[in-house]
């Protein structure tokens, strides 16, 4: 289990000259004392979550599956892109399991809302509405949609026991409310924010209640942090990683294009975008995060990253063992001349446009591409990888000097929208 990662297409160059500055870092990361020091309770979760907590969580989890067919997963940010990317990921687009999962909580848009209520509508429905801050609107908002939905339903006791409250153990609104009603709760430790949370019982409820073995996701997680106990540049691949977007920053670059070429891999793209988007965009700074899935988007990006303004590298998320696969057929009357593939595999065709595309964008078009490589979409790879982007993320905002753990931007639009909404 690891992440491989190849810099030969990134122009190879020597790191260590960053060393030191990466020792300093790690030093402060390990000791927890840099800044937001608060919230770096993610770089030894993997060693130190709570068992009891965690059981809890399996309970609750089987108690979903024995009960329920849909689970709405009612968040937004870090409390909901985690777990949608872990579901797709290690599912699927088109998983076979019982249980149906709808997100809410994650927008205002009226017709997503209602169309999603409507879907839930007859059916045998668990909610777990997440929130560190308990005062989320967009999740307050459809939370409070719900609970009418489930007391129409269900009647206001059996209401209550459908719901589980994901959120800190003592602060905000959501945590006097679940303690007021007595619904079941699970908490998010209070040294971890929203996007470094997808280990904690804000992903591992509703990925357990999926089928997914969440003993093994916190074993990858432990691997990678394990592997990335060193601050050793030669060996850390999250660390070089890490210097390798500053470097690439330094050369003039302002984007980094997340690429993969599976389509269950959109949605850690989008984890991903908010981890690092959310962490180093501040104070002027910060790589923009984009991504795209290829091939799909080679038919529609594609064009600009061949051609257009040479402001991006792109780093590819590729993962060697496809779920599943298959043998393309032959056909005798070949009309449509697709005979020269008969016999391979669709991932073997997969492997030969990811290969063309890197000759076309790097080779061609001069673009610098760092290529890391998962094992499978196994929980355990999802577990290392998160952990692996987590430890990525901290050493290279703080190369920055940004704090990475907090996201003061964010409430600019919240208060001009209560004000137009009146909000006191
Ligand atoms: O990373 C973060 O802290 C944010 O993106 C939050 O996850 C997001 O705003 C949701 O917050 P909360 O869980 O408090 O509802």
């Amino acid at each position: 289990m690891s992440i491989k990662l190849d810099l030969t297409t990134a122009g190879n160059p020597d790191l260590s000259g960053y060393q030191a500055l990466v020792t300093q870092i790690h030093q402060k990361i390990q000791s927890k004392t840099g800044t937001g020091s608060d919230y770096l309770g993610w770089s030894t979760w993997p060693f130190d979550y709570d068992k009891t907590e965690f059981n809890k969580v399996k309970a609750l989890a089987k108690t979903i599956q024995e009960k329920a067919e849909v689970l709405v997963v009612c968040g937004i940010g870090g409390s909901y892109l985690g777990t949608r990317a872990a579901l797709e990921m290690i599912q699927g687009l088109y998983p076979s399991r019982k249980l149906d999962i709808v997100f809410l909580g994650n927008t205002f848009s009226s017709t997503y809302i209602v169309q999603a209520l409507d879907r839930i509508k007859d059916k045998n429905v668990y909610v777990n509405v997440i929130s560190k801050s308990g005062t989320t609107t967009e999740t307050a908002m459809a939370f409070r949609l719900l609970k009418q939905f489930l007391e129409t339903k269900y009647g206001k006791e059996e209401a209550k026991k459908r719901i589980i409250a994901t959120t800190d153990k003592a602060r905000g609104t959501l945590k006097t409310f679940a303690d007021k009603e007595g619904y079941a709760t699970l908490t998010i430790p209070d040294d971890i924010g929203g996007r470094y949370s997808v280990l904690t019982s804000v992903g591992l409820l509703p990925i357990a209640a999926a089928g997914i073995d969440i003993d093994a996701m916190m074993e990858g997680a432990k691997q990678a942090a394990n592997d990335c106990m060193s601050d050793d540049l030669e060996t850390n691949t999250a660390y070089q990683y890490a210097v390798m977007r500053r470097l690439l920053e330094k050369e003039g670059k302002s984007v980094e294009l997340l690429v993969s070429y599976e389509s269950q891999m959109a949605m850690v793209a989008e984890w991903w975008k908010q981890l690092f988007g959310e962490s180093e965009g501040k104070e002027n700074k910060g790589l923009f995060p984009a991504s795209v899935n290829f091939s799909t988007d080679l038919h529609s990006m594609g064009q600009f990253v061949q051609e257009g303004k040479k402001i991006l590298f792109e780093t590819l998320l590729l993962v060697k063992k496809p779920m599943l696969d298959m043998t393309f057929p032959e056909d005798i009357d070949n009309l449509d001349s697709m005979n020269y593939l008969s016999g391979k595999t669709l991932s073997e065709v997969n492997l030969a446009a990811m290969k063309g595309t890197l000759i076309a964008h790097h080779d061609e078009a001069g673009i610098p591409n760092m290529i890391l490589t998962l094992d499978d979409f196994s929980a355990k790879s999802f577990g290392y990888m998160a952990q692996w982007f987590f430890t990525a993320c901290g050493m290279s905002v703080y190369m920055l000097n940004v704090n990475p753990f907090n996201q003061p931007g964010v409430e600019v639009y919240k208060k001009n929208m209560f004000k137009l909404l009146g909000k006191i």
